[in-house]
């Protein structure tokens, strides 16, 4: 998918966005990225891959971390400096893409979010992403959960259009009119560990309200508080987060390499966090 693909339909991102389902995502994200920076300490330097308009990248700013969003939509950028304007924080922005990387890192904290299943699946974007954390630093990445379309389709097209979801290895993006790909959590936590991360955190988004059909109660002030209330406190926990409509997760370089081949298994037994 070309920048101009995303550039032509900033407008329809942008609507998303400000939905109630938008704002859920931003709104946990915004605060699971908050407990990863105050894990690491700071201010951090930060670098958003594919960060587009600055929806994760402005909160980020806004705490006083030093934030780098590289893109190769051009009007994405421009709207994401204008965000920042908007909100008085310094905001650098840098016109290219995963191919460009690595952009004067390395970086405290990483993120890609919501644009690997826009990618070929053999273009080695996990590697390059890791390859620009500083040891002791995290990768943070997000993507659409596919387990949470079969649930979706099935509330609101029932059996027959869950059946075809399962059967189906791409997903056709409302907001964008484009096909793409199918990735799973723990496709990507394998890409991390063979890059020689380990897992710190899994976290999912979105979850009760995809099992909600009326869009319409969401728009209600109190009941979307309420809801986003549940979000927050479902967005860490077993086995909620499994299921939600979009899953995040989070690695860190260690500072000494991992032992094995592979740097390290998520899977691996032992008392350290798991994908
Ligand atoms: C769905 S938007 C996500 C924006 C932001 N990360 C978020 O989650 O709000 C996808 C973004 O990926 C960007 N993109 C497309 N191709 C890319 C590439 N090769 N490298 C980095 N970003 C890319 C688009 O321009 C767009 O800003």
């Amino acid at each position: 998918m070309t920048a101009g693909a995303f550039d032509d339909k900033l407008a329809e991102w942008r609507a998303w966005t400000e939905a109630p389902w938008g704002r859920i995502r931003f709104a946990v994200v915004a605060e699971t990225l908050r407990r990863q920076a105050a894990e690491l300490g700071g201010p951090l330097r930060v670098l958003d891959v594919g960060g587009g308009d600055g929806g994760d990248a402005i909160p980020l700013a806004r705490a006083g971390h030093d934030v780098t969003v590289v893109d190769p939509a051009p009007e994405w950028l421009a709207e994401a400096r204008h965000r920042a304007d908007e909100a008085g924080v310094p905001l650098t922005t840098v016109t290219g893409g995963l191919d460009d990387l690595p952009v004067a890192g390395p970086y405290d904290l990483v993120l890609c979010h919501f644009v690997l299943h826009y990618r070929p699946a053999e273009a080695g974007d996990v590697a390059r992403l890791a390859a620009v954390v500083r040891p002791g630093g995290r990768l943070s990445v997000m993507a659409p959960n596919p387990a949470a379309m079969v649930l979706m389709r099935l509330t609101r097209g029932g059996p027959e259009a869950a059946l075809d979801e399962l059967a189906s290895a791409t997903r056709r993006s409302v907001t964008f009119d484009h096909e793409a790909r199918k990735i799973t959590a723990e496709a990507i936590a394998d890409e991390m560990t063979a890059a020689g991360l380990a897992p710190v955190a899994r976290y999912g988004t979105r979850i009760a309200n995809d099992l909600l059909t009326d869009d319409r109660a969401k728009h209600d002030p109190a009941y979307f508080s309420r809801l986003l209330e549940l979000e927050l406190a479902l967005c860490d926990r077993e086995p909620f987060l499994r299921v939600g409509g979009m899953w995040q997760l989070v690695a860190e370089r260690p500072r000494r390499p991992l032992d094995g081949p592979s740097g390290g298994r998520a899977d691996a037994g032992g008392a350290g966090p798991r994908w």
